[in-house]
């Protein structure tokens, strides 16, 4: 097992790969890129989730190919927004569309930005989520405060103890992924 390429997929609490969770999720997959995984990206502006229980839900194309795509992966590299102390209703819409049977077992490497101090209420908060769905989150996270002035005009990140810490979430959660497989 030590080989196998580990399929990682990107979820991102804020719409569109440009948002500061969209560009963080991103640079986080580059990353996972670099070390030999497999990289996807599900972007909720092109392909959007509906909130679960709404009308037609259930039947949903969309809905459908997330399960699909989540079921064939080994890891997942997520990015929320805090909204009032806790992930975005995009985050946790995305999550409740997750069931153990699509994840359990797997490695969840974990993020969020915020506009105000840094903090780690969101991350706990998805820890404790996690649980419901056998997911194993590693304990490297990143939580970046002030995220307006966190990243460059390239949409790179300007800190280099934030970069560090970037790769440090994204390197284990490939390994441990391996040590799962
Ligand atoms: C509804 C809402 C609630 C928010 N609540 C918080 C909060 O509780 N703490 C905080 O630091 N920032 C909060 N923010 C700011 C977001 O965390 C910030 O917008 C987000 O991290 C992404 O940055 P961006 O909007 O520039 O893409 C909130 C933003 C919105 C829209």
């Amino acid at each position: 097992m030590a080989n196998k390429v580990i399929k990682v997929l990107g979820l991102s609490g804020e719409y569109r790969p440009t948002s500061k969770c969209g560009m963080l999720v991103n640079l986080a997959l580059d990353i996972a890129k670099e070390n030999g995984a497999e990289i996807h990206f599900w972007d909720l502006d092109v392909k959007p989730l509906p909130i679960v229980g709404e009308e037609g839900c259930w039947d949903n194309a969309n809905v459908k190919e997330f399960q699909e795509l989540a079921t064939e992966m080994d890891a997942f590299l997520v990015a929320s927004p805090e909204y009032h102390g806790t992930m975005s209703g995009a985050m946790k819409n995305t999550f409740d569309w997750l069931y153990a049977k699509h994840v359990s077992g797997k490695v969840f490497g974990l993020m969020s930005t915020l506009g105000g101090v840094t903090n780690s209420n969101t991350l706990n908060h998805m820890r404790i989520m996690l649980r419901w769905i056998h997911g194993w989150p590693v304990p490297e996270q990143l939580a970046i405060g002030n995220v307006k002035e966190a990243f460059d005009e390239e949409g790179q990140l300007l800190d280099p103890k934030i970069v560090e810490r970037l790769h440090s979430v994204v390197l284990s959660t490939l390994e441990n992924s391996k040590k799962l497989s």
